[in-house]
């Protein structure tokens, strides 16, 4: 069975999770801390505060930067529905802006045509931008955009651990003012579930911690040990110790996996080289992806295929593909609401019909990833 992705353990991360299930703190232990100041290393960032998940650190992002009903965040309708989820959950408005046809992620120069409209731009507030697939945004003119219009810029780098623009693993930073990162078992390195925001901004970090876990500061009276208060409404957002350690071990290997990854896309580069029949994603050449994900476009039409039967096909083959994303605004969730009924945004929308995500994971061995690309073109008849 071949997936489209999938985690990788060896036995120094099993030995890692062991040795803290022997400890006498398995949520609140010292490999939380160990793990945010490797992130804060890896990462080149002063601030970096391990929470539970992508979407926890999404939505405590949401909550610091205080939207509200009124506000509209820009964002890119081809990513995970957390990304824009945490706009709906301030009742603020994500205002989705159609992607570039090449690189696939938001289209700065559609951007710009939007916040010329003054009834736009007064109500701008910031920017989700996320490096799909492990492609990086144009992230030089997103920020140039974000000082012009005092936008906050967020990256959404899920896809993106390894990453890097100029040879810089540490961009995302460097431009954005809050970063968040995803350790769902299919991502660049896993603690199963569990995620961060990196930051430089002190002030950030400080109301993100207290978010992270129900608003409640500690310490507040040295005479009274026991009281702690609750400052703001918050929730459950930790990471455990078990998954730090996870974390830990694996974040070792990331230069090892996203290497591997890279391996892969050159692999399938060199196999989908018809331009009439297919269309890669485009890495501008400062930029490196660390490939979460390799979408391939297929021109459906041209070869009178469908893409349904594609994964009937496959799925007899034992080969279990997916498609990232469906755009957002297409999710019933979203077209009953006004703003989105009919929204067809047109990059989106050819994207969507013709994006499959081939099989990107280390350990993928070359004889399955052939199988793979033979079994596509075989069916395509190409
Ligand atoms: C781009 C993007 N953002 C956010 C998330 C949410 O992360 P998590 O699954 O850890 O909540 C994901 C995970 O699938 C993602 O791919």
């Amino acid at each position: 069975m071949i997936n489209y992705g999938k985690h990788y353990l060896d036995k120094n991360d099993i030995s890692a999770v062991n040795n803290v299930l022997k400890k006498k703190f398995i949520t609140q232990g010292n490999q939380i801390q160990i793990f945010e100041k490797n992130l804060a290393n890896y990462f080149g960032c002063k601030y970096a505060l391990a929470v539970s998940s992508g979407t926890s650190a999404l939505n405590i992002i949401s909550k610091i930067l205080d939207w509200k009903k009124g506000d509209i965040i820009f964002c890119s309708p081809i990513t995970f529905v957390a990304s824009s989820n945490c706009i709906l959950q301030q009742n603020a408005s994500p205002f989705f802006i159609d992607i570039d046809s090449k690189t696939f992620n938001i289209d700065v120069e559609i951007l710009k045509k939007k916040l010329k409209d003054k009834n736009i731009s007064k109500k701008a507030k910031a920017i989700v931008a996320t490096d799909f697939g492990g492609n990086p945004c144009d992230w030089y003119n997103l920020k140039k955009i974000s000082r012009e219009h005092n936008l906050t810029l967020i990256n959404d780098n899920c896809h993106a651990l390894g990453s890097s623009i100029n040879n810089d693993k540490k961009y995302a930073v460097k431009y954005a003012d809050l970063v968040t990162h995803s350790y769902h078992a299919v991502k660049n390195i896993t603690t199963g579930e569990g995620g961060s925001i990196l930051t430089n901004k002190k002030n950030f970090y400080d109301r993100a911690k207290v978010l992270r876990s129900h608003g409640v500061v500690k310490n507040i009276n040295k005479s009274e040990p026991w009281n702690y208060d609750m400052i703001e409404l918050g929730s459950n957002n930790r990471m455990t110790d078990i998954q730090a350690a996870l974390g830990n071990s694996q974040l070792k290997k990331l230069n090892k996996f996203v290497k591997f990854r890279q391996n892969l896309a050159k692999i399938y580069d060199q196999n989908f080289t018809d331009t009439r029949y297919f269309l890669k994603q485009k890495i501008t050449t400062k930029n490196k992806s660390s490939y979460h994900l390799y979408p391939l476009l297929i021109n459906f039409d041209k070869v009178k295929k469908k893409k349904s039967n594609l994964f009937s096909y496959l799925k007899k083959k034992k080969i279990f593909l997916q498609v990232h994303y469906k755009p957002i605004y297409k999710f019933k969730y979203y077209r009953n609401m006004e703003n989105f009924k009919r929204l067809a945004l047109k990059n989106a929308e050819i994207f969507y019909n013709k994006e499959i995500s081939l099989p990107m994971y280390y350990g993928l061995s070359k004889k399955n990833q052939i199988k793979v690309i033979n079994h596509i073109k075989k069916f395509l008849n190409v």
